[in-house]
């Protein structure tokens, strides 16, 4: 083994660092005893201990690397470039002009917990047992549920990897090779009309994963600026959706608004699907809602609150020219839940962007909605290879999603959207992808606790929990599903219903009793939801953390994916299982409060068996 002290090694000490940190951070390059082996070995040190390990230049021979500077070297026509990133980082670029070449750097999994990664439907957590395909691209698309997909690896030592806007990327994980992630840079569908290939990420090293984590909130991922209306976090939102589908009109709307007064709830509604006369006309159907002013005051007066209403970006047919998406080929044809005739609307084209809000405000005077439910935005509605004329050809995609979300931004803050790129700043929520009404990680009430650690460790901390019980996809709920589902979710910035509890028999107990409890649960907590809304907004903190936030050194609480935090100081623990009456609680570090009984623990502690009947949620106060 030799270690060679050229350009991409850039090596301990050669990097002008903080003086202070300059023995600390550094990296170790390897290159293979055989000179035929492609690839090197980086080491990255913190500390003088290995906190990251990777094989990068997988497709290039390395001896070969002319390397005439320090940290610029040429091999064949790539360019390999390493620079400084701050105090603590380094940003590697690897470049080629020849469109044909592939790039790969795998980085090592083994021996650390790692957080991060893409929303999925099978959402676990950590992230690092999970199998990513390499062959689909990584993008933000609505297969898989990948809504909310930043670029973003953290490792529970402290160091995280975060990979440019610009790369053409493919991440390949557990799944050629067992124990790497595999960071993959190639010009293909849908990465196209590009004139260089580009690999290029930044490596922080910091001593925890909560310093690595407000270090990247701060330099790379964004926070929010502001957070969602207070009517939103405060009181229920009431949707129309998993119970009436598309079966609605003036009479239901208002009969369902009028059932969850007279049961003592108030809130906003939500009319969801099927309420246009076409998908993306905007406007209402007259024969389901001739009377939709009527039916606005009608929901006014009765919850005294707010209509939000859905808005699909997918029309079916509209035929505006160069308003839609096209392909190489100039197909605009698209595909989406409801059909094989539609077209997606170009919001990376101002023009586009501005016929879709023109009718999207009319609605907020005639009928007088407050907000929308704004939904889908992810990339693979549009026909692919999709063409972007009026942006750097290197944000495509995504460009797609994040026109979308800005186009939306107009519309303040009673509001929802679904799929982000990039866009953390905003002070609106982040509705997780629609969950399945099932128990488990595929999709079900488990991965609402997972989808929130991993939206709030992408950087989006507002997030809007998915409706209660499901949307009744796959199977309706049944009422131990939808009670555990509301408890899970109450201590969460949010609570939407859409099945009611008074439809549901038990002759155990009573559903609407125990729904109350816990939206009471939910408004006695709601200040210090705010209160952490307030302190990821000032301090990009997340408002979700995983429990490790509390002491990010707990090797036991770094494995935790079943558990949350609401702030800093409420740890949640809820049951997921069905028929569990009970479940093992661990506490890290810190004297804990249990909020059922006042009984206090010193952590770090792992409680078997804590006792939770249906009407319990487990939950503890750090004092
Ligand atoms: C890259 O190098 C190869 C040969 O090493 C050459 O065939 C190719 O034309 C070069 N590509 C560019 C874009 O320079
Ligand atoms: C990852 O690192 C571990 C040691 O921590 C090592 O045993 C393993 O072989 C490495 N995996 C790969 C694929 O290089
Ligand atoms: C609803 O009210 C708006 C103005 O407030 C009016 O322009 C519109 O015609 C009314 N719609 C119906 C169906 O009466
Ligand atoms: C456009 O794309 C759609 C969907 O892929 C396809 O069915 C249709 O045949 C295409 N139209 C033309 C003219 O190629
Ligand atoms: C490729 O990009 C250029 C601008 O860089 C643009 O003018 C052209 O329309 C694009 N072509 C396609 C097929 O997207
Ligand atoms: C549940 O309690 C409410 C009172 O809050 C009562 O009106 C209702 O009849 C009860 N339902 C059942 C099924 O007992
Ligand atoms: C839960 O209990 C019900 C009723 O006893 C039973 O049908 C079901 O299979 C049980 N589910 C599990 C996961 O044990």
């Amino acid at each position: 083994m030799k270690v060679i002290f050229l350009g991409i090694t850039a090596l301990l000490g050669s990097i002008k660092v903080n003086a202070h940190l300059a023995d600390e951070v550094g990296f170790d390059v390897t290159l293979p005893d055989d000179e035929n082996e492609l690839g090197a070995k980086v080491t990255f040190l913190f500390n003088q201990g290995e906190v990251l390990s990777a094989n990068v230049g997988a497709t290039l021979n390395l001896h070969e690397a002319d390397c005439e500077e320090e940290y610029n070297c040429q091999i064949g026509n790539v360019t390999l470039t390493t620079t400084a990133f701050g105090d603590n980082g380094y940003t590697i670029t690897w470049e080629s002009l020849d469109v044909t070449q592939t790039f790969k750097d795998c980085f090592n999994l083994t021996g650390a917990n790692w957080f991060g990664g893409p929303q999925r439907y099978t959402q676990t957590w950590p992230l690092e047992a999970q199998i990513l395909d390499g062959s689909s691209p990584y993008v933000i698309k609505k297969s898989d549920n990948f809504a909310v997909a930043e670029r973003y690896w953290l490792n529970s030592k402290g160091a995280y990897i975060f990979i440019d806007d610009k790369v053409p990327l493919f991440v390949d994980q557990n799944n050629e090779e067992q124990g790497l992630v595999c960071f993959i840079a190639k010009a293909e569908n849908p990465y196209i009309n590009r004139t260089r290939v580009l690999l290029q990420y930044t490596v922080v090293l910091n001593e925890n994963p909560k310093v690595a984590h407000l270090h990247a909130v701060n330099n790379v991922l964004g926070k929010p600026k502001g957070h969602p209306n207070e009517g939103m976090i405060r009181e229920p939102i009431w949707t129309t959706w998993a119970k009436f589908k598309r079966d609605i009109n003036d009479e239901i709307v208002l009969g369902f608004a009028n059932d969850i007064v007279n049961n003592g709830f108030t809130g906003q509604v939500e009319i969801d699907e099927d309420w246009e006369v076409c998908f993306g006309a905007h406007v209402f159907k007259e024969d389901k809602f001739a009377n939709i002013n009527e039916t606005v005051s009608g929901l006014l007066c009765g919850s005294t609150h707010l209509l939000t209403t859905t808005v699909r970006i997918t029309l079916r047919t509209d035929l505006k020219k160069g308003y839609f998406v096209k392909n190489v080929n100039g197909n605009t044809t698209a595909i989406w839940w409801e059909s094989e005739d539609a077209h997606q609307i170009d919001f990376t084209n101002p023009e586009a962007a501005e016929w879709f809000s023109t009718r999207i405000r009319a609605l907020l005077t005639n009928p007088g909605v407050d907000g929308f439910k704004f939904d889908a935005g992810e990339t693979d509605y549009a026909i692919p290879p999709s063409v972007y004329e009026n942006v750097d050809q290197e944000e495509i995609p995504n460009c797609l999603t994040k026109s979308y979300i800005e186009t939306c931004a107009e519309f303040g803050d009673l509001i929802e959207v679904r799929s982000a790129w990039r866009t953390q700043e905003y002070p609106f929520f982040v509705r997780m992808i629609d969950k399945d009404s099932v128990w488990g990680e595929d999709d079900g009430l488990y991965t609402l606790i997972t989808t929130l650690l991993q939206m709030n460790m992408n950087g989006y901390t507002m997030v809007l929990p998915d409706m209660i019980g499901g949307n009744g996809y796959r199977q309706q709920p049944n009422v131990e599903l939808l009670l555990r589902w509301t408890a899970a979710n109450a201590l969460m910035p949010a609570m939407q219903f859409s099945y009611l509890p008074w439809d549901f028999e038990s002759d155990e107990y009573n559903a609407t009793e125990i729904v109350r409890k816990f939206v009471k649960l939910h408004e006695d907590y709601a200040d210090e939801i705010i209160k952490a809304m307030e302190n990821s907004i000032e301090n990009g903190t997340p408002v979700n953390p995983p429990i490790w936030w509390v002491d990010p050194t707990d090797q036991t609480a770094l494995r935790i994916g079943d558990e949350f935090l609401l702030g800093e100081n409420i740890l949640v623990a809820p049951v997921y299982i069905e028929n569990s009456t009970e479940r093992t609680v661990y506490l890290p570090a810190g004297t804990w409060t249990d909020g059922n009984n006042g009984v206090t623990y010193n952590g770090p502690i792992t409680i078997l068996d804590y006792p939770a009947p249906i009407d319990v949620l487990p939950y503890f106060i750090k004092q």
